[in-house]
């Protein structure tokens, strides 16, 4: 088995190749390094005793592409790739089409003319239709997106359930997954965002390192318990193993398939930030600040299809989290540059 893993040099692309590496199946990566270093990779082959050949490419360069599916008989494609910073793609929405929608056309394009017909696809909880009943099913209404990448995973949904349709024999899953958060425990691989972190975890993780002087929590007056933002965070590593299960899952049907990938389990700002002092012994020092644009007051999976059909669930808990991301940030006070 062999699996074209497309943007593997980032966050949850090193993750994920480290555990096809484990199952055993042989992995080939890919990616234009616009968001991520090589020494990810270098680390997983380390970590796992095992080859994993890398190849810097757009994934717009078709030329360069069609020579990879023209090397390795793939089995099948993980497609990671593509930029994911929400406020950057409000201001710049040309450059968030522009790149993650022809990269995926490209990749379609690659994969029909090689014969490959078996894809997973990073989505995300972001293309639910705000305001729907929560947790959310696969089956919840989804568009109403809040920011142009939002409706770039929205619209690459569409085009691989078009494809799929028109390409008999191939099987899609689109995976929207909630909150990844955390890091490989032996602590080699993580998160390494450039610039100031967007997300929530890097921001704690880099207060926590004394790169950042205290944490905004974006609003206090939310519909919800604590007054902060409900979120479903998991554990990186858990969220890998989701890809395992799906691409065992896409060997035995076709036609395309949605499935969540979180806990079922909202945890608010004030939380997280609690759950990190007393996993890590550590303080983070923070302000309330304004709400952020955008921001939806919860929003949490229901997993149940994904346990139901994939038979994968989330195992690893809140603490986990936040002990792996502190074991990641500690030993890599500078990310991959350290
Ligand atoms: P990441 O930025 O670490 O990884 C994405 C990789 O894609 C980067 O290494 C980048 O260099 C590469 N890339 C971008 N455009 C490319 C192109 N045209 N050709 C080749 N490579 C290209 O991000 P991540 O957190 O690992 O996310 C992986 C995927 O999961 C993304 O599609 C993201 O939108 C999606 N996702 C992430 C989250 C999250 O919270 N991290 C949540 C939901 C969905
Ligand atoms: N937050 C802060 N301070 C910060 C950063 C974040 O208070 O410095 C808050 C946010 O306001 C939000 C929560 O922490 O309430 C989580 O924010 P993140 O930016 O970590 O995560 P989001 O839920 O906004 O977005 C993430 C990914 C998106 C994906 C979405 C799906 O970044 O790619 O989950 O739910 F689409």
């Amino acid at each position: 088995m062999t699996v074209l893993v497309t943007g593997g040099t980032g966050y949850i692309g090193s993750h994920t190749c480290l555990e096809l590496l484990e199952k055993g199946w042989d992995v080939v990566a890919v990616d234009n390094l616009s968001n991520s270093s090589p020494e990810s990779l270098r680390r997983v082959s380390e970590l796992t005793g095992r080859p994993l050949p890398f190849f810097p490419l757009d994934l717009r360069d078709e030329t360069a592409l069609g020579q990879i599916f023209g090397r390795y008989a793939f089995d099948g494609v993980i497609h990671f790739a593509g930029l994911k910073a929400v406020g950057e793609s409000v201001a710049q929405p040309l450059e968030y089409y522009g790149n993650n929608l022809q990269s995926t056309v490209s990749l379609c394009r690659a994969m029909v003319r090689a014969g490959v017909g078996r894809v997973l696809f990073s989505s995300s909880a972001t293309v639910y239709a705000p305001g729907s009943p929560l947790p959310l099913g696969e089956d919840a209404p989804t568009g109403g997106c809040t920011s142009p990448y939002g409706w770039t995973k929205w619209m690459i949904e569409q085009i691989l359930r078009d494809t799929a349709a028109a390409n008999p024999g191939w099987s899609v899953a689109l995976l929207r997954y909630f909150n990844p958060v955390g890091a490989h425990p032996s602590g080699r691989i993580g998160e390494d965002p450039r610039g100031i972190p967007n997300n929530l975890m890097p921001y704690i993780t880099q207060v926590a390192a004394g790169r950042r002087e205290c944490l905004t929590i974006f609003g206090g007056d939310y519909d919800t318990p604590d007054g902060t933002c409900v979120r479903d965070y998991l554990h990186v590593v858990d969220l890998a193993r989701g890809h395992v299960a799906a691409m065992e899952y896409l060997l035995e049907h076709t036609g395309t398939e949605t499935f969540n990938l979180g806990t079922g389990r909202g945890y608010s700002v004030r939380e997280m930030v609690d759950a990190f002092e007393r996993a890590n012994g550590v303080r983070i020092p923070w302000r309330m600040g304004p709400r952020r644009p955008g921001d939806v007051a919860a929003i949490y999976a229901n997993p149940a299809k994904s346990r139901s059909v994939l038979g994968w669930t989330a195992e690893r808990t809140l603490e986990d989290m936040c002990r792996d991301s502190w074991n990641w940030q500690r030993q890599n006070p500078q990310g991959y540059e350290t």
